[in-house]
């Protein structure tokens, strides 16, 4: 039988948004932070670019605003683009104050200086950034605050399972007031209670069999809640990252915009630029045109990739810039101050996901999610870079601010009963949910990717439904498993996508169709919102 652990709070997700908000709330509350792995696995962890914030005196609030927004192709909310844009430099100086150290500038007289880099979409330098590993700066710095502060609880390998919320006399659904966790390491579920339960699970790019996040993007808080009865925004936009280092032991590892950002270029394999005639802005055009230009060149020429060339830079410039980067191309056996580098696109990041308000607060009482898992307005159709670490920071930190405010008039969560699993037994059939995860991860690559097509997205409809269908018998039936319960996760996520992509009769930004491929702005578009049957 697992424990049962009562907390003022209880966050879900250890990266950015869940460690900053976890942080923020520490001085007034008892918190426990939940992590299906270990503590810094995270894609925050991974994140090379850097965080956009309008730090020059050449740049502007109006400029990082009307960038978001002609990224996001017409579905950004400008309130909350105002609202994160203008938080920004207060969130990086929140890093800062906790001891995260931002590369420099090299010019003399200007040492003090942020340096700051360039990626698609930015009409100007405005991305701080630590060298090429700006998220292991982010990470470690908030991991290392949070395992000092004695508010706050750790607890690794506890995987969320399903959020609980209060049985009202009516037998309706009140307020959330828990979470059941699989505690993976001892493989027996946890109860957790408290007044107050945060989502910041990230993203759900593990749905695409080809992606740049690591293997904890499942989606989890996003089906969690829409399980207990949220509404989830404009999942159809998924975004996917025009680089990807092509080999087969890399594992779509990312190669950083910034590499474009610094000069560099793409190249067909006969090396001639193909980027200006897509887009006047070439390899600096926001991240939808340039990963769909890859993937038309793919398709047209019959390539398994393209290049990525800064070899024209002087050697020392790529490695002091890019020094993660290069060291693990020359694991691959790519020297990139001398060769191009072949690159694919692969899934980067969910635009969408759990909506919420500016102080992060869901559809239920008492939940809040902040970070990738949310749907907040900032990024429209399509996500500008470094926009997602800074929406994970202010988002974090105006929830933060709202829970300590509301806290005290919460009262406690009542009795819960523990996990009862009195009737499942051990799986006789694992290669089930291998099996489920490699068809689900293939089909939505194949059918639900950077091009769709309507026939194809109903192909992925008939072939999700059934999966569901499926994996409720099996999870009825067994004891959970992570696999199983990421499973799960992935089948619903996956099904909200396509019914997300399914309702969209346009093309706009990451969405694509074949079958509509004009924007649609007669119709005044706006986002899809789907909500949960009651
Ligand atoms: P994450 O950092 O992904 O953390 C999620 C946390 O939730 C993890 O701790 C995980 O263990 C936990 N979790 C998930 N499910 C469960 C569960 N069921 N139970 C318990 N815990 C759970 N953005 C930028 O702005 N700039 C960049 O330069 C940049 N570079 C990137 C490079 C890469 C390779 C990748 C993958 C992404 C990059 N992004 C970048 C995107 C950005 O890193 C992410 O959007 C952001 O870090 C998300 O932060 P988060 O805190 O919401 O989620
Ligand atoms: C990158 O460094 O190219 C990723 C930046 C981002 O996803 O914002």
């Amino acid at each position: 039988m697992g424990t049962i652990h009562d907390y003022d709070v209880i966050v879900i997700g250890s990266g950015a948004a869940g460690l900053d908000l976890a942080l923020g709330i520490s001085r007034g509350a008892k918190v426990a932070l939940l992590s299906k792995g270990a503590l810094q696995e995270s894609s925050t962890f991974y994140a090379q670019g850097g965080i956009a914030a309008v730090l020059d005196h050449k740049d502007s609030m109006e400029s990082h605003i009307a960038d978001t927004m002609d990224a996001g192709a017409g579905l950004c909310d400008p309130d909350v683009v105002r609202f994160v844009v203008e938080n920004a430099p207060d969130a990086i100086r929140g890093l800062v104050e906790l001891g995260a150290d931002f590369s420099r500038r090299e010019e003399k007289g200007h040492e003090d200086e942020y340096h700051l880099t360039r990626e698609g979409g930015h009409s100007r330098r405005r991305v701080v950034h630590a060298a090429d590993a700006t998220g292991q700066e982010v990470e470690s710095t908030l991991a290392d605050a949070a395992r000092s502060t004695p508010n706050i609880d750790i607890f690794e390998l506890h995987n969320a399972i399903d959020l609980i919320r209060e049985k009202r006399p009516d037998k309706t659904l009140g307020r959330c007031i828990g979470v059941y966790a699989f505690d993976c390491a001892r493989e027996r579920v946890d109860l957790f209670r408290a007044r107050i339960v945060v989502l910041a699970t990230g993203g759900a790019s593990k749905v695409y069999l080809y992606t740049s996040n690591p293997d904890i993007c499942t989606g989890d808080g996003i089906a969690m809640a829409w399980r207990a009865g949220c509404r989830v925004g404009n999942l159809e936009f998924s975004q996917f990252h025009p680089t990807c280092l092509y080999h087969p032991r890399a594992k779509s590892k990312l190669i950083t915009e910034a590499v474009r950002g610094e000069g560099g270029s793409l190249l067909l394999p006969d090396g001639s630029h193909f980027m200006d005639r897509f887009d006047e802005r070439g390899e600096l055009a926001p991240r939808d045109i340039v990963a769909r230009a890859i993937d038309h060149e793919m398709k047209r020429l019959g390539i398994d990739c393209v290049y990525l060339d800064i070899s024209s830079k002087p050697a020392d410039f790529v490695i002091s810039h890019f020094p993660t980067i290069y060291r693990k191309c020359m694991e691959f056996g790519f020297d990139m101050t001398k060769e191009p580098l072949p690159v694919v696109p692969a899934a980067h990041y969910t635009c969408g996901g759990v909506c919420i308000d500016t102080k992060g607060r869901t559809d239920v009482e008492n939940l809040y999610a902040v970070g990738e898992v949310a749907y907040t307005g900032l990024h429209g159709a399509n996500r500008m870079a470094s926009n997602s670490l800074l929406e994970c920071l202010v988002f974090a930190d105006s929830a933060a601010a709202d829970i300590l405010h509301r806290l005290e008039s919460i009262p406690p969560p009542p009795e819960i009963s523990s996990w009862d699993e009195s009737w499942v037994i051990d799986s006789d059939e694992i290669v089930v949910v291998s099996h489920n995860w490699h068809e689900l991860r293939r089909f939505m690559w194949d059918y639900v990717g950077i091009v769709r097509t309507t026939k194809r997205l109903e192909r992925a409809k008939r072939r999700v439904d059934l999966l569901l269908t499926e994996i409720a018998e099996y999870y009825e039936n067994f004891r959970v498993t992570s696999d199983l319960l990421e499973l799960r996760n992935l089948a619903v996520v996956a099904d909200l996508i396509i019914r997300s992509a399914l309702s969209r009769k346009e093309s706009r930004g990451l969405h694509y169709t074949l079958d509509h491929p004009g924007r649609d702005d007669v119709a005044s578009v706006g986002p899809t919102i789907l909500t949960p049957e009651a």
